[in-house]
């Protein structure tokens, strides 16, 4: 409460003056100043209340006070590093284990998505000894120097694509190569990634990692194909490669029907590296590394410790553990799957009056909703979407934000604590915009083309 003394004029002032520049604010033409959150909820400093859509991190909820409870009762008794022997981290990998796949048995925490995801090159790299990576086209994996790298959805906006990397297309069956037409998509975009591998072997190259999320988030909210992931496997670990599933953004129940969303391919696919983040702290910065025992003892091999400061500390764990127990107890996952096709069906349903509305698609509470100019080319509706952010924000006081490389695809992700109730009303404001923008501001898509 004491840092709350700043008036949001000059709150602004100060962050132009003393945040860098490329830390965007959301809204930033006006942007929102929160000062509190519970549940799905988000408060300004004036009290007024906003309905959070997009917040892929406060899985339980904002502020969920069993995860506050277990963090302040940790705080006071012990925060060490991991070097010390303690119950919390062996506690909480245990019941990480019981919800994966038990050849993903061994962990490494860690502070963010990043750090998980150049750990896990790292190891890729260790154990096959050969350096390339295959990733998918427009992916982004994070912020460290290694995952710009290996993100085309950054490194086409800076130096470009390094020789050891090899970009695969997006299986994307609404705008991608093989769309929802072709008889099998999934076969088709991994032979694309066979395909690729052979034109590595051509270069005298090797390929380490196939690193993927498991719905390419960034790409545009997309579902990947069935049987996708175990061809891609088959390929990758037939040139000696690992699959690396960056489940950042999408584990932790977001899907609903299983934990993890790399389970939605079926039982025959199991990565070989698991990375998480995001959700598993509710906001606490908690991330991890799962490996097989063969890939994480070729990476102890070379005798070099791994020394994480923060990593696994007590405290961290006790809140991973409230969150995994808030999960459960709640029943996220079943209120996910439930909420989540609620707004499948009324944005299915909302498509049938609004030409705009290209695709709609999802899996739990991870949801896309793809604008398009005109339905045959799917030209992107860049500008309609960026328009139905604003008003969503401005009229409604509710947060959502776009995805994909055009920027028109509108991504639901919010805590899994999102309600029925909440789906109504989204959904009829989105209605309720359109239908004005139809009636008023045809010039709109114009603008788009
Ligand atoms: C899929 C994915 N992987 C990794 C990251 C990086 O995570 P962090 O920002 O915690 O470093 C992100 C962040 O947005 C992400 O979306």
């Amino acid at each position: 409460m004491a840092l709350q003394k700043l008036k949001k004029e000059e709150t602004l002032e100060m962050r132009k003056r003393l945040i860098g520049q490329s830390c965007r604010l959301f809204y930033a033409d006006d942007p929102v100043k929160i000062t509190r959150a519970r549940g799905q909820f988000l408060y300004d400093e004036n009290g007024k209340c906003y309905l959070d859509c997009i917040s892929n991190v406060h899985q339980v909820g904002h502020c969920h006070p069993s995860v506050t409870k277990a963090a302040a009762a940790q705080m006071e008794l012990l925060n060490t590093n991991a070097r010390f022997l303690h119950d919390n981290i062996v506690m909480y990998a245990d019941r990480l284990a019981a919800t994966l796949p038990e050849k993903l048995c061994v962990f490494y925490f860690v502070n963010s998505g990043s750090e998980a995801n150049d750990l896990a090159l790292r190891m890729a790299q260790q154990y096959t000894q050969h350096e390339d990576v295959i990733v998918l086209d427009h992916a982004y994996h994070g912020h460290l120097k290694s995952l710009i790298d290996i993100s085309p959805y950054k490194f086409r906006k800076l130096a470009g694509q390094k020789d050891w990397v090899h970009v695969a297309p997006l299986p994307d069956v609404y705008r991608g190569k093989y769309r929802e037409n072709h008889p099998n998509p999934g076969e088709a975009y991994a032979d694309e990634v066979k395909r690729l591998i052979e034109e590595v072997h051509g270069k005298g190259r090797k390929i380490s990692a196939f690193f993927a999320e498991s719905l390419p988030s960034v790409g545009g909210q997309i579902i990947l194909p069935q049987g996708y992931s175990s061809r891609v496997a088959k390929y990758v670990r037939s040139a000696g490669g690992v699959v690396v599933a960056d489940e950042v953004q999408t584990g932790f129940g977001r899907v609903g029907s299983h934990f993890w969303a790399f389970q939605l391919q079926g039982d025959d696919f199991c990565p070989d590296i698991v990375t998480m983040g995001k959700p598993m702290g509710n906001g606490h910065p908690l991330a991890c590394v799962a490996t097989t025992a063969e890939i994480a003892g070729a990476f102890t091999s070379n005798g070099v410790e791994y020394f994480n400061t923060f990593g696994g500390n007590p405290v961290s764990c006790a809140i991973g553990l409230a969150v995994l127990d808030v999960i459960e107890g709640e029943d996220l996952r079943g209120n996910a799957l439930r909420v989540g096709a609620h707004l499948m069906d009324l944005l299915k349903k909302l498509q049938m009056q609004h030409q705009v509305i290209g695709d709609v698609r999802g899996v739990g509470l991870f949801v896309g909703l793809e604008l398009v100019t005109d339905r045959e080319q799917r030209t992107p509706a860049t500008q309609t979407a960026a328009r139905l952010v604003k008003r969503l924000k401005e009229e409604d006081r509710i947060c959502v934000s776009t995805d994909g490389p055009w920027e028109n695809v509108l991504k639901f992700k919010p805590p899994l604590c999102f309600s029925m109730e909440d789906v109504n009303l989204v959904v009829q404001c989105i209605d309720r915009i359109l239908t004005d923008m139809e009636a008023n501001d045809l010039k709109l898509d114009k603008e788009d083309i």
